[in-house]
């Protein structure tokens, strides 16, 4: 007598085995994974793709192999013996195969439920975790990602600024991000990454769920130091009272011109928005102006409508976390904090040159600028590099560290592909409207005043500073007039 089976002849074939094994297998090292992620508390990054994307994929399978092979021998045994009778689909709980069945499936079945809940609610909580954003997409969010841990938004998660609240934004999200997977996947993404971001969602749903009007300053302090290239004139100081305006007084200020006192709205020729020719403001009492520049595609005309953009935040905090900044600002900054001793000679060009140069790999570029700047102090400043070797291996550290986290050759991301829209030195910024060019027809034009957006109250080279609270004329630290005739940008790179 033959040994009663425990279960239906039809499970007993290779296919459902391969499932059982399958299933067994991959539950048992899924199990072991969440132990170990428990563990580390999260922490392995690649942990959690394999559990909360890979894995469940294949224990499913597995499970899907068990009925596709029954399914499989009945077809297969109809074929070969068309006369067996295999009786109906019944479940009948007083046979043990039957029964064996039954708790093999309802166990197979609360362990599928069990994962798939977890899982989704980890893989929610997963893909909207800073480290799925930054640091998974290694390569790819590197740049906006090294960029942000520096800045003052280090803290606040990438979905707060890029998603926002909501159910709808959130399946938008997951639709356009799954498009991303799949090109970092197959490395066919953007280098660099497009900006401005197309679909962005409007400021009002993401800035002010944590910035509102007000909560903002009245005034902000700047105060900078600036070095000459060439030790031509001596480190020259700026104090700047930027006039952001308060919620208190909301009729002053920068904040106040674009959706408090006025709604704004422009359209800009090209894609970056940088050359914006057309621009329309409508009053709280509902006047409007146009300001046209001279050369405007749109002079005589309104911009189709597709063209049109009103103006919130990010038309000027366009930069708010992922600031790469410009080699001038960097330099004089760490000239300024000491990390590279003013003292030395040339150093500022030497080291704007070798942030400005345009390399292919970070691995080269932090080659050649630690080997350029040293052949250089090594061949054309010998008796000084002889006599204070540290501190010029100390500024090129600085030099070498300063560019890795703000420029990325390997996504070709730096400060002029990623212009900075506050400010108007380096890139337009306010200057795209507020350049003096911007006029209406009945002849307002949109301030290019120096003390309209702040005031200079000291200025000079250090020891020697102007001070007036109420403003003073600025001063080129060169002693040239040209800026009152040119754009800072005509001049000013950012870079050498
Ligand atoms: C404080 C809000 C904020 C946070 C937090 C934030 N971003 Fe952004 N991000 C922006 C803005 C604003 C832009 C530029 C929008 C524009 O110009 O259209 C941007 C642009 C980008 C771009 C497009 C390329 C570029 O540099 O313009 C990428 C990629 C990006 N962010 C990734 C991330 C990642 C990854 C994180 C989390 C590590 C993150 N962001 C966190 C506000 C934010
Ligand atoms: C989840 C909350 C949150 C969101 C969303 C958010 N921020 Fe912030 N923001 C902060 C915090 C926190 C700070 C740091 C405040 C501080 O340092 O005093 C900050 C600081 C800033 C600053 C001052 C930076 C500086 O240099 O001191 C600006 C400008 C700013 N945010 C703009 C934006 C813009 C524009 C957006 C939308 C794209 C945005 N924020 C979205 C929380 C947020
Ligand atoms: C017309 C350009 C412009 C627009 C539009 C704008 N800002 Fe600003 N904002 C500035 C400037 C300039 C500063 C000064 C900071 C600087 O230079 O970095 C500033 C400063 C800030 C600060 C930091 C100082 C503070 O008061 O806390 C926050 C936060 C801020 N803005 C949030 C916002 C939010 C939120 C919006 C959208 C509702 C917005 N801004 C729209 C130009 C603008
Ligand atoms: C898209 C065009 C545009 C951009 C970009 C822009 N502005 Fe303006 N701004 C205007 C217009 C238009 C007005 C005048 C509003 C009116 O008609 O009264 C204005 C007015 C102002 C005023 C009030 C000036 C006064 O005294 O009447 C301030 C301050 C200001 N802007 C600051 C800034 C700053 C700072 C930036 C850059 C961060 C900036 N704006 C960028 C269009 C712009
Ligand atoms: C529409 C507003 C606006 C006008 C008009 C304006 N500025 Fe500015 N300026 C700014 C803002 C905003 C910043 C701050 C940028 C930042 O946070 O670095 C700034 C920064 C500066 C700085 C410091 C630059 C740096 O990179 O360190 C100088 C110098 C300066 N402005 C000079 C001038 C002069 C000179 C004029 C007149 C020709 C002028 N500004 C007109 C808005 C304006
Ligand atoms: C005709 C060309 C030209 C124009 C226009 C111009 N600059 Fe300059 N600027 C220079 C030169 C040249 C230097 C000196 C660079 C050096 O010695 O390293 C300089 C230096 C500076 C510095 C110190 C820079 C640093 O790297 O530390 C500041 C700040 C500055 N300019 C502000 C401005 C502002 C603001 C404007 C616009 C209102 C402006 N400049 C317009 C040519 C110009």
């Amino acid at each position: 007598m033959t040994k009663p089976r425990r279960f239906s002849r039809l499970f007993y074939n290779r296919i459902t085995y391969m499932g059982v094994i399958i299933f067994l297998i991959f539950t048992v090292v899924e199990i072991c994974l969440f132990i170990l992620d428990f563990l580390e508390k999260g922490k392995n990054l690649y942990l959690g793709l394999v559990m909360y994307a890979l894995l469940p994929g294949v224990i499913f399978f597995g499970i899907l192999l068990i009925p596709a092979g029954v399914f499989w021998k009945k077809r297969r045994i109809r074929r070969e013996f068309p006369d067996v009778e295999l009786g109906r689909f019944r479940i009948d709980l007083s046979l043990p195969h039957h029964r064996n069945a039954l708790l093999v499936f309802i166990i197979a079945f609360s362990v599928l439920i069990f994962i798939s809940l977890v899982g989704s609610y980890k893989a929610f909580q997963y893909s909207e975790s800073v480290k799925f954003c930054g640091a998974l997409c290694h390569e790819v969010m590197n740049p906006e990602y090294t960029a942000y841990r520096q800045s003052p938004h280090g803290k606040v998660k990438c979905v707060d600024c890029h998603i926002g609240p909501g159910a709808e934004w959130y399946v938008r999200s997951k639709l356009s991000g799954m498009r991303q997977v799949f090109r970092t996947l197959t490395r066919t993404y953007d280098r660099p990454i497009q900006t401005p971001v197309k679909n962005l969602r409007p400021a009002e749903a993401t800035c002010k769920q944590c910035h509102w009007p007000g909560k903002y300053f009245s005034t902000m302090d700047f105060s900078r130091s600036y070095f000459s290239g060439d030790d031509s004139w001596p480190p020259w100081h700026i104090r700047l009272l930027l006039r952001v305006g308060s919620g208190k007084d909301q009729s002053y200020g920068v904040h106040a011109h674009m959706n408090i006192q006025n709604a704004i709205t422009y359209a800009a020729e090209d894609k970056k928005r940088q050359n914006i020719t057309w621009v329309k403001s409508v009053a709280e009492d509902g006047k409007e102006t146009i300001y046209v520049s001279p050369d405007s595609i749109w002079k005589d005309k309104t911009p189709p409508a597709d063209r049109l953009r009103t103006m919130d935040c990010i038309d000027c905090h366009n930069r708010p976390t992922h600031q790469f900044l410009a080699p001038y600002r960097l330099i004089n900054k760490a000239m300024q904090l000491g990390d590279i001793d003013p003292s030395i000679p040339m150093i500022k060009e030497k080291a704007m040159e070798a942030m400005s140069k345009e390399y292919k790999t970070a691995k080269e570029a932090t080659a050649s600028i630690k080997k350029d700047l040293e052949e250089y102090y090594r061949t054309k400043q010998a008796t000084y590099y002889a006599a204070n070797p540290e501190k010029v291996e100390k500024a090129i550290q600085t030099v070498v560290g300063l560019f890795s986290t703000n420029m990325f050759p390997d996504m070709k991301v730096r400060w002029d592909t990623h212009p900075d829209n506050i400010g108007h030195m380096v890139s337009k910024g306010c200057f795209r409207c507020h350049d003096g060019e911007h006029k209406s027809r009945d002849g307002k034009v949109i301030t290019h005043s120096c003390n309209a957006c702040h005031l200079i109250v000291e200025q000079g080279p250090e020891g020697q500073l102007e001070k007036n609270i109420d403003g003073l004329d600025f001063k080129h630290p060169d002693g040239d007039d040209a800026w009152k005739e040119m754009s800072c940008t005509d001049c000013h790179t950012g870079g050498a």
